[in-house]
């Protein structure tokens, strides 16, 4: 079956912006999980992309049972490329769905409530530590700079290995 639509949850922005990237990129409509449910007939296959807390891909678990999902992406503050393994164990990610990871970014003036505060307090003990440490390597930059001041570093070449991926499934 093809892949009909790319479906994305965000929290503050950066999923969205990478599903609409990825959208213009391939041609294919973007809804949010949200709209998809009033709108998109079940069991389509889509791309699929939620924003990552604590592990897990926001909306997945409601994304499974709705449709196909021919990918999984996680948009994170991690690198982009890491954490597959630990996202594929702990949202129970079948085999035979590759898992993509792109570093979105964090935005404190638009994070609210609880999500702000568990950020916070999950990021300090590691923030602490990057700031002690006066040799830091390019990644543990980035990695304090979004912990401790936020920032966005949604870029087009995060989605490269996604894109090689749907390319292949052309045939
Ligand atoms: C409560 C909370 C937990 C998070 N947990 C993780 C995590 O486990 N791993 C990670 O790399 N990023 C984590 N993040 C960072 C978000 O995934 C990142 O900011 C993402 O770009 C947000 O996407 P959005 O703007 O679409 O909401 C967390 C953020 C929040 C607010």
């Amino acid at each position: 079956m093809e892949i009909k639509a790319i479906v994305y949850t965000s929290n503050t922005g950066h999923t969205e912006k990478y599903a609409r990237m990825l959208g213009e990129k391939i041609g294919l409509p973007v809804y949010s999980l949200e709209k998809a449910q009033k709108t998109m007939p079940s069991a389509q296959k889509i791309i699929y992309l939620g924003w990552v807390c604590a592990s897990k891909i926001k909306g997945y678990d409601k994304a499974v049972k709705l449709y196909d999902i021919a990918a999984v992406c996680g948009v994170c503050m991690g690198a982009t490329g890491s954490q597959l393994s630990e996202i594929r164990r702990v949202n129970s990610v079948a085999e035979h769905i590759p898992v993509f990871t792109m570093r979105g970014g964090v935005d404190y003036k638009k994070l609210r409530g609880l999500n702000k505060l568990i950020l916070k307090a999950v990021t300090k003990g590691a923030a602490n530590n990057l700031a002690a440490n006066t040799e830091r390597t390019e990644e543990e930059r980035i990695m304090l700079e979004l912990m401790v001041h936020g920032g966005n570093c949604v870029c087009e070449d995060a989605l490269a290995a996604l894109l090689e991926w749907y390319e292949g499934c052309k045939g």
